[in-house]
């Protein structure tokens, strides 16, 4: 019998636990370096449902995690939707397990624009952030530029300093029980005029 790919949320073992906890400190600890690299941790199950509720996607439509990690948000996000889902990921051993989890997965770097398009950002609906701020900013222009006007970009967190004033909810954080932070939703249109209000404001 073939076997479903495995779904998340599934608890974390005592180790995963750990893991976790360490990955949150090493987060926390870089976020103030000018451009640190952006390590595997993922966003929690709640989260991922909220996110779930807010895009309410269908089948047809496809879900695109830039740094997709091992896919368990991806996943959790498109859970019972019948969308397609579809990861970029540096990482051979996440993107591996991303595959485990029925997904699509590119291999390659956000940095590199050739490796952008090779994702069909053209005809997502909505793609998902959980990065580090510098790499939020080098990417909203970029997503800007290739996505429909009325798809949805999701950052867990952090957002361009240009967009950090919008709307926003507080959701469960990654670190510690009772941490919050913000979850943005923003059309591509929104960041297109925010992008471009914040490049004619004289300053
Ligand atoms: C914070 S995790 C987010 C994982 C997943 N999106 C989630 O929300 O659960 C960031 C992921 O981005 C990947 N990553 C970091 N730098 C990258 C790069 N330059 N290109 C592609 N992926 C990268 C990491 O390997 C990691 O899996």
């Amino acid at each position: 019998m073939p076997q479903d790919p495995p779904r998340y949320p599934a608890p974390l073992s005592p180790r995963e636990e750990i893991e976790h906890a360490a990955r949150a400190f090493m987060w926390l600890m870089r976020i103030r370096e000018p451009r640190p690299e952006v390590p595997f941790l993922a966003m929690p199950p709640a989260v991922c449902r909220l996110i779930a509720q807010e895009l309410a996607l269908g089948p047809g439509d496809t879900l695109i995690d830039i740094g997709c990690g091992d896919g368990r948000t991806l996943a959790a996000v498109l859970d019972g939707r019948g969308g397609a889902g579809v990861g970029l990921e540096r990482d051979v051993d996440r993107a591996a397990e991303a595959r485990g989890r029925g997904l699509r997965v590119v291999e390659g770097d956000f940095e590199s624009e050739a490796d952008l398009d090779r994702l069909p950002l053209d005809r997502a609906a909505a793609v998902l952030l959980f990065l580090y701020p510098w790499a939020v900013e080098l990417l909203l222009p970029r997503l800007v530029a290739r996505l429909p006007p009325d798809a949805r970009i999701v950052s867990y967190c952090f957002a361009d300093p240009r967009l950090a004033t919008g709307p926003r909810q507080m959701v469960d954080g990654f670190a510690y029980p009772g941490h919050r932070v913000p979850l943005y939703v923003w059309t591509t249109r929104e960041v297109e005029r925010a992008l471009r209000g914040a490049a004619d404001t004289p300053g």
